[in-house]
């Protein structure tokens, strides 16, 4: 078994416990959610890396007809997910730097917003791959 796969496994199952705990905040501590979030943006990277071979080949290949519409459309879904994580990270740095009330309320709503419609993106993120999934998982307990 190919051990970078299992890395990527244990990675993404790591990345979607910690999305769910971020759904309520006091879930460990405040303190958790915080730091844990910034890490989540270290973990997408990391994950980003580890699927550079397939960011790059379909960003070159995006406009290419031969290319399957299932796989357009879950790159596109991939970049949305991406901008929506940076966007429930920057916007939680300035609510907690944000002092007058109504701009903390646009940040809170950002957050809030972006993080549901990014749990919804990641359900269809991971259907989208769930072939590749199961095929690792069926190895690893094969
Ligand atoms: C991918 C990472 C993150 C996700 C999905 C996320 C999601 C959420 C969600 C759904 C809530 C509302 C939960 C509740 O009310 O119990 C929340 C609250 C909050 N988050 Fe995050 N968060 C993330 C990272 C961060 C980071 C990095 C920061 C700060 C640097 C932050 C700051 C806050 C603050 C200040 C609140 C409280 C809002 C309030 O109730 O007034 N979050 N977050």
């Amino acid at each position: 078994m190919n051990k970078k796969n299992i890395f990527k496994l244990i990675l993404d199952i790591v990345m979607l416990v910690l999305f769910v705990t971020f759904f309520d905040k006091n879930l460990i501590s405040f303190k958790f959610h915080i730091i844990s979030g910034l890490v989540f943006g270290v973990l997408i990277l990391i994950h980003m890396l580890l699927n550079k071979k397939w960011i790059v080949n379909i960003s070159k290949r995006l406009f290419d007809k031969n290319l399957k519409t299932r796989t357009k459309v879950s790159y596109i879904i991939s970049a949305i997910l991406f901008a929506m994580v940076l966007l429930i990270i920057v916007s939680g740095i300035f609510m907690m730097k944000a002092t007058d009330y109504d701009k903390i309320a646009i940040w809170r709503m950002l957050h809030i917003g972006a993080s549901y419609l990014s749990i919804v993106l990641i359900g269809v993120h991971v259907g989208l791959y769930w072939r590749f999934i199961s095929s690792v998982v069926k190895k690893v307990f094969a």
